[in-house]
């Protein structure tokens, strides 16, 4: 990298090969969806990306900007994470158990220590080192069921001026007594941690149940007064993931349809709906994600790693359900969404499907946004856009570089840096303008 530093107070212009999305690549000939430029750059001011093109043409004017030359290397939007765990950090490469041992065994206690703010305080330090050196800029995430989790999450976000979405987990049963609330403390808990934090900045927040398993009716008629109170916040949720977990749920709630239709009867699908694994649905579960734009979230190193099961990548879009994609930290083992759309794209191997190199770094960056209605702000590098920018170098191990002495196309590249890039490829990682990662 040559040229200047970055300095926030003036405009910035970072050259480089730019590529960004307009919209889903249809296929790999799709070059309507994208815009990619050898030599193109992009002016940021106050956070900002102010112009984008040609670096002839941003240059005329950029006036006195501070100049940083990244070539040869790609600029593209800063990755988005759709779903991790804030209190899993410590999870990862647990052990020889399945979903609900992998909870009770290791995951719960591991919950238990957020109730401290100290660990919390280290622990969001810890998160938001490793997600920006991965290259993932936003991030969707569950904390633990304890408020100083939050305010660990949202006082190190807002420090770092990082667009993040996050909240409380709901959870009043099936779970160790330390780590319960109760229907009453988990709404007026989760009510303050709003007021607190959603819109504040760059922070959304997130109402969280953590699944059917752990909240009662009662809790979950709680969360529906909570999401029909704030329609403007997410609502995160698993579903269908494990086999003894739908049968498990199915006994706690009889009278629901399937596993799906527990969460609509209480009010709490729509758009803002993000729902981790979907991996064993039903095709009235299908329909009624398609009806009311809940969004299916495709966890691959997660569904791999706890072994459980493949997520129907193309059945679940020819029924247009609008899917995103994310790590699940610490069910998942990388941090990295380079490494997640390598495990994906096996998951669909092995189900004869398959998805494109453009429209892979389309779902990571865009698609993603989309996904949670945040397209005009993240997720894209046009004029706008707020500066939360990655740069990519494919050959950035001795095996890349060597593979990539064979590569000729963008698509190739692509593909080079998703089945084989880590957070070794993330050469640096802007954050609203500023340089962020730590090297
Ligand atoms: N279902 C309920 N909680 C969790 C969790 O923490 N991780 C995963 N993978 N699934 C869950
Ligand atoms: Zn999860």
């Amino acid at each position: 990298m040559r040229g200047c530093s970055l300095n926030s107070k003036k405009p910035h212009l970072l050259r480089g090969r730019v590529l960004t999305f307009s919209a889903e690549p249809a296929d790999g000939d799709d070059l309507a969806s994208y815009s990619y430029i050898e030599d193109g750059a992009l002016l940021i001011d106050d956070g900002v990306i102010i112009a984008q093109g040609d670096y002839d043409s941003v240059i005329a004017q950029a006036g006195d900007a501070a100049v940083t030359d990244h070539r040869p290397h790609l600029l593209m939007a800063g990755f988005i994470d759709t779903h991790l765990h804030f209190p899993q950090v410590q999870v990862i490469a647990s052990w020889g158990a399945k979903l609900l041992d992998w909870l009770n065994n290791y995951t719960f206690p591991a919950e238990a220590r957020y109730a401290e703010p100290a660990h919390c305080n280290a622990m969001a330090s810890a998160l938001y080192d490793l997600i920006i050196s991965h290259g993932t800029t936003t991030a969707v995430a569950y904390c633990s069921v304890h408020s100083t989790s939050v305010d660990a999450f949202f006082d190190e976000a807002s420090r770092r001026n990082m667009r993040m979405i996050g909240g409380k987990v709901l959870m009043d049963r099936n779970a160790p007594d330390n780590l319960q609330d109760t229907p009453q403390s988990g709404y007026d808990d989760s009510k303050t941690l709003i007021a607190k934090w959603h819109g504040k900045g760059r922070a959304h927040y997130a109402i969280t149940p953590r699944f059917a398993i752990t909240s009662s009716p009662q809790q979950l008629e709680a969360t529906g007064t909570l999401v029909a109170e704030h329609p403007d916040c997410y609502v995160q949720t698993h579903l269908s993931e494990n086999h003894d977990e739908i049968a498990f749920t199915a006994e706690l709630y009889p009278q629901a349809r399937d596993y799906l239709d527990i969460y609509q009867s209480y009010g709490l699908l729509s758009a803002k709906t993000l729902l981790g694994h979907c991996i064993y649905l039903q095709s009235r579960e299908i329909d009624a994600l398609a009806e009311t734009g809940a969004r299916a979230v495709f966890c691959p190193t997660s569904n791999l790693f706890l072994g459980s099961g493949l997520f129907d990548y193309e059945g679940l879009r020819r029924r247009d359900v609008v899917t995103a994609v994310a790590t699940d930290i610490g069910g998942g083992t990388s941090y990295s969404m380079l490494q997640t759309l390598a495990e994906g794209y096996k998951v669909l191997q092995l189900q004869n499907q398959k998805i494109h190199p453009l429209q892979a770094f389309y779902w990571i960056t865009r698609g993603n946004a989309v996904a949670l209605g945040l397209e005009a702000k993240i997720g894209t590098l046009d004029v706008g856009s707020e500066a939360d920018i990655v740069v990519l170098n494919a050959a950035s191990t001795p095996a890349m570089a060597l593979r990539m002495e064979t590569v000729s196309t963008l698509s190739e590249e692509l593909f080079v840096l998703s089945i084989m890039g880590d957070d070794r490829a993330i050469e640096q990682v802007y954050i609203a303008g500023n340089a962020a990662k730590r090297v």
